[in-house]
């Protein structure tokens, strides 16, 4: 029989440097006025000079686990989302299967820009669909500090570094439950939003890697993609916008998530945001916000959640399904020795 897949854990990791608006007033031309009005974002978290992404993924992925209840041997696929790896290769799910002990796994990466962590969750999901995993995590790890123009106002106040996870099982998939997924991409408008370089620690590599982007051009084509991509996982799974229960989007602008839910009719309370203390994390946003809700109390079983996301690529999609429960909410938001042991550093 298919198996369906749910999400049995979920964690969070961010790294200890706080960057505050007016921290970057002092290195460009901006101000905490400006950027609080224009985005929501307040402060933003920055990897250190010796944390790399893959540090940062490993320690989302421990709590996921430990969310669960569930020993990282019996972890058989490891799937990550990111644009900022540690380095060409190895993968940063390789990186992670060796640092939480995750037997001999599966792993490599996926990239899709800001819609990785969207790309990583349905590519786990065909393999758990068709039985070829069993459990697996998936994980959006960036370390976007690192390909940030530190001269440019009109980005480097956008981003932040992080790292969610989630910890998928397969279960018979005999209930009828309502989900479904959508990508997308148009590779034309690639232009739009890029980055060169490779992006590995080290100031030398820092130095030559950078984010180029047209923030208005991608603004309207965000609010226009997810969107439609969120109405089109809606009707895919039989449901109308009513029956969403919380809708968790990328984290880029709180007037780009305002617009999009004003289209489908969702009210406040029913869109997640966490932006004003992380500012955009590429792929990290959804999982690192999906562990904040889950601590919160925000989602309980049955619960139908709908994940949107648009990026470089261009690219875009939205997922809805419902909600199964975590064992240890807490754990999702957890510190651990590892972390407390990075962050002296
Ligand atoms: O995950 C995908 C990532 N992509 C995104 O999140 C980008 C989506 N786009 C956006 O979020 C918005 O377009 C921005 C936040 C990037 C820009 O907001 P906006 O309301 O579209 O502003 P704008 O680009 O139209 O610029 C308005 C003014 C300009 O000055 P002039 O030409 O009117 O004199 C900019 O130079 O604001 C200026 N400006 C700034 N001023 C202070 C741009 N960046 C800054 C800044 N501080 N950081």
């Amino acid at each position: 029989m298919t198996q369906r897949a749910r999400i049995i854990g979920v964690g969070r990791h961010l790294p200890a440097r706080v960057m505050t608006n007016d921290d970057l007033a002092r290195i460009v031309d901006t101000s905490n006025d400006w950027i609080v009005e224009r985005t929501g974002i307040r402060e933003r978290r920055i990897a250190s000079e010796t944390e790399t992404t893959s540090m940062l993924a490993a320690e989302a992925a421990r709590r996921a686990l430990a969310s669960a209840g569930v020993d990282a041997s019996e972890v058989d696929l490891i799937v990550t989302g990111t644009c900022t790896p540690d380095g060409m290769f190895p993968a940063v799910s390789t990186l992670v299967q060796h640092a939480i002990g995750a037997g001999d796994a599966m792993t490599f990466d996926v990239n899709a820009a800001c819609t990785g962590f969207l790309s990583a969750l349905s590519t786990a999901r065909q393999f758990i669909a068709t039985g070829q995993a069993k459990k697996a995590l998936v994980i959006g790890a960036e370390t976007m500090s690192r390909i940030m123009n530190w001269e440019d106002r009109t980005t480097c106040v956008l981003f932040g570094d992080g790292a969610g996870a989630v910890l998928l099982e397969g279960v018979p998939d005999e209930d009828g439950a309502s989900d479904a997924f959508v990508l997308h991409s148009d590779g034309s408008q690639s232009g739009l939003l890029y980055a060169t370089g490779p992006c590995g620690p080290g100031e030398a590599l820092a130095r030559e890697a950078h984010l180029v982007m047209n923030g208005a051009a991608v603004f309207k084509h965000a609010v226009t993609s997810m969107s439609e991509a969120c109405l089109e996982v809606i009707r895919d799974a039989g449901l109308t916008p009513a029956d969403i229960d919380l809708v968790v989007p990328h984290q880029a602008n709180r007037r780009i998530i305002t617009a999009m839910a004003d289209r489908l009719g969702l009210s406040g309370e029913r869109v997640y945001m966490n932006l004003e203390r992380y500012g955009n994390t590429s792929s990290a946003t959804i999982p690192i916000a999906l562990a904040e809700a889950t601590a919160e109390g925000r989602l309980k079983a049955g619960d139908h959640v709908l994940l949107c996301a648009f990026g470089g690529g261009l690219t875009w999609g939205a997922m809805t399904f419902e909600w199964a429960g975590i064992r240890n909410p807490e754990a999702a938001v957890a510190d651990s020795v590892v972390a407390a042991e990075v962050a002296a550093e």
